[in-house]
């Protein structure tokens, strides 16, 4: 059986997208099968990942305001084996606005995961945007786990109480049995000091949850999207590439 998991924090640019397109390719190296699903109407893991980007393309639009609409109608391959994606683009913010109309409107993400996409894949992951909309929410709702990326900063870290809110309420609230399953430090300059301090702190407060593997800032993992490349096919030996591998170990020992 496939495991869900979600990608999450409110605050835009800090690595949320890299964090899901280089840890899904790092798995699927490791022989995983792995989904990635776009749930960002900003479409930048689709940017990264889709063969033929069209507005015209099914999206997950069409999966969330159609009840009969299965997650398996809209999913491409990428070129990456073992790498699968349920694209988005701008249409996702409709769907949005349509569900909050809707009885059950926090469950529309779930309900179209079929039994045979649960086997298909063993690691689903969902790309969110940078808000805690009901788009998030449905994606906190279906999912088993939420991975959180920060930056090694201070200012990333303040807020990251709201994100533990809303999962609070959308397993008390809306009967979801996710899970927090860590922080990953998706950005880290070991010559500032401000990042030792943020780790620091960082750990006081999260101990156990935070991840030992840290992403460094590495100027290929910038340049990677606007090449529409994972890290793997961008540059195979940069640090970037090398960092997302170990952290495809920790993660694979911390879930099984
Ligand atoms: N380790 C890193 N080193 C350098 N740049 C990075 C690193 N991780 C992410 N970035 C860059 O930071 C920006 C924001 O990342 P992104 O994944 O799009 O954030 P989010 O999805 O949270 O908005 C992107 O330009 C990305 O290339
Ligand atoms: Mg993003």
């Amino acid at each position: 059986m496939g495991k869900i998991i979600t990608v999450a924090n409110e605050k835009g640019g800090v690595g949320k997208t890299i964090l899901t397109v280089n840890l899904g390719a790092a798995l699927s190296i490791r022989g995983q099968r792995v989904l990635v699903i776009d749930m960002d109407p900003q479409g930048n893991a689709s940017y990264m990942l889709s063969k033929n980007i069209s507005e015209e393309n099914p999206s997950m639009y069409k999966v969330l305001v159609n009840k009969d609409e299965k997650i398996s109608a809209i999913i491409e391959h990428t070129s990456t084996e073992n790498l699968d994606l349920a694209p988005s683009n701008l249409h996702l913010a409709g769907a949005e606005i349509q569900l909050i109309q809707e009885y059950g409107r926090e469950f529309a993400l779930k309900r179209s995961f079929t039994p045979e996409i649960m086997e298909q894949y063993d690691y689903i992951f969902i790309d969110t945007a940078p808000s805690l909309s009901l788009l998030t929410v449905n994606s906190f709702v279906a999912a088993d786990y939420v991975l959180i990326p920060v930056f090694s900063d201070f200012l990333s870290l303040v807020g990251l109480n709201l994100l533990f809110d809303t999962i609070k309420i959308s397993q008390e609230n809306l009967g979801s049995k996710v899970e927090v399953l860590g922080l990953v430090i998706t950005k880290y300059d070991s010559r500032e000091n401000i990042s030792e301090e943020a780790i620091n702190l960082l750990k006081i407060n999260f101990g156990g949850l935070l991840y030992e593997t840290m992403i460094r800032t590495n100027v290929r993992l910038k340049e990677s999207p606007a090449k529409r490349q994972t890290i793997f096919q961008y540059d195979p030996v940069c640090v970037g590439a090398r960092n997302y591998l170990a952290l495809a170990n920790e993660f694979l020992n911390k879930i099984r």
